[in-house]
C-alpha cells in the first residue's frame, strides 16, 4: 500500500509497521523462479524481477505487484478527507446498483464502501465483504453494527479465491487490485462467481496522471488494467472519469 502525502494523517510509525507486516506475510515461502507467495511455478503472465521498496518483486504483465496494506493502517481508510478525495457519492452514482442485487466488495477493509453498497441494494440485497485479513473483517463487523447495517456479510478469502458463497451481480475492487498477489487467479475465480451479465469494477488511482499524489505501484493505468483483463472471460464496458483522482473501469462477463 502506498503512503503518499494523504497518508500523513495516521503517523509515520504506524504506517511503517503496516508496510513491514504486509511485506513479511507476502514473502513467506518465497524462492527464486517460483511464486514468492506460494512456492508454486509462476502462471502465465507472471515473472519475477527486481523487488522495489513498495513491491513484491513479482510482476504481472510487466507491472510489479504492490504490498498489501496491513490492518495496522486501517485508520487511514476512514480519514476525514477521504470523502473529498474519492467522492463516494460519485462512485455510487456511477455504479447504479439496484435493490436486491448481490455485491462482492473485494478487499473491503473497514467497510468504508460496504455500507454504501448495502444501502443501495436494500434489505433484499446482500454485500459480501471479502478480506484476507481477519482483523479487517473484525473492524468491518464492528463498523456495520455501529451503523445498524445487517446485510453486509464478512468472508475470509484467500489471495487466489474470494470464496464467495453465491453468484454476484457486481464484484468491485476499490484501491485493492494493484496489491492482489494473485491477480490472474482471483479474477478467474470471480468470473466463475459472476451472474450472467455480472460486472467486475476496478477503482484505481490514475497511473497516467503524475499529479495524483500516490506512489507508482499504487496507481494503475487504464491500459494496464485492460491488458490484464484481456486474458479473462470479460468484455470491457467503459471507463468512468468523474472521480478526482481515480478511474472506475467496468468489465462485464462474456456471453
Ligand atoms: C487499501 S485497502 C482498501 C480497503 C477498501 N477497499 C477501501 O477502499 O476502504 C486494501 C485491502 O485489500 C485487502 N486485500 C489485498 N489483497 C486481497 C485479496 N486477494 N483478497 C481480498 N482482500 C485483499 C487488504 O487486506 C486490504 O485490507
Amino acid at each position: 500500500m502506498n503512503f503518499p502525502s494523504g497518508y500523513r494523517v495516521i503517523g509515520v510509525a504506524t504506517l511503517a509497521a503496516a508496510i513491514v507486516v504486509g511485506t513479511a506475510a507476502a514473502w513467506a515461502g518465497g524462492g527464486q523462479g517460483a511464486d514468492p507467495l506460494r512456492g508454486k511455478p509462476l502462471a502465465t503472465g507472471y515473472a519475477l524481477g527486481t523487488k522495489t521498496r513498495d513491491g513484491l518483486g513479482k510482476y504481472y504483465f510487466g507491472r510489479e505487484i504492490a504490498h498489501f496494506m496491513s490492518h495496522v493502517g486501517a485508520p487511514w481508510l476512514e480519514r476525514p478527507e477521504r470523502d473529498r478525495e474519492e467522492r463516494p457519492d460519485l462512485v455510487m452514482k456511477a455504479l447504479n446498483l439496484q435493490p436486491g442485487q448481490v455485491v462482492a466488495d473485494i478487499g473491503c477493509g473497514t467497510g468504508y464502501f460496504s455500507w454504501r453498497f448495502a444501502q443501495a441494494v436494500g434489505p433484499q440485497g446482500k454485500v459480501y465483504g471479502v478480506e484476507i485479513q481477519q482483523e479487517m473483517l473484525d473492524m468491518l463487523a464492528k463498523a456495520m453494527a455501529a451503523r445498524g447495517v445487517t446485510n453486509v456479510i464478512g468472508v475470509v478469502g484467500t489471495p487466489e479465491d474470494p470464496k464467495l458463497p453465491e453468484p454476484v451481480d457486481l464484484a468491485i475492487f476499490i484501491d485493492v487490485y494493484h496489491e492482489c498477489s494473485h491477480p490472474a487467479e482471483i479474477i478467474a475465480a470471480l468470473c466463475r462467481s459472476l451472474k450472467p451479465n455480472g460486472r467486475i469494477v476496478f477503482i484505481e488511482y490514475r497511473g497516467e496522471d503524475p499529479g495524483v499524489p500516490i506512489k507508482p505501484l499504487h496507481k494503475m493505468t487504464e491500459e494496464q488494467v485492460k491488458k490484464e483483463m484481456s486474458v479473462q472471460p470479460l468484455d470491457y464496458v467503459e471507463t468512468i472519469k468523474t472521480l478526482p483522482r481515480q478511474h472506475l473501469i467496468v468489465f462485464r462477463k462474456k456471453g
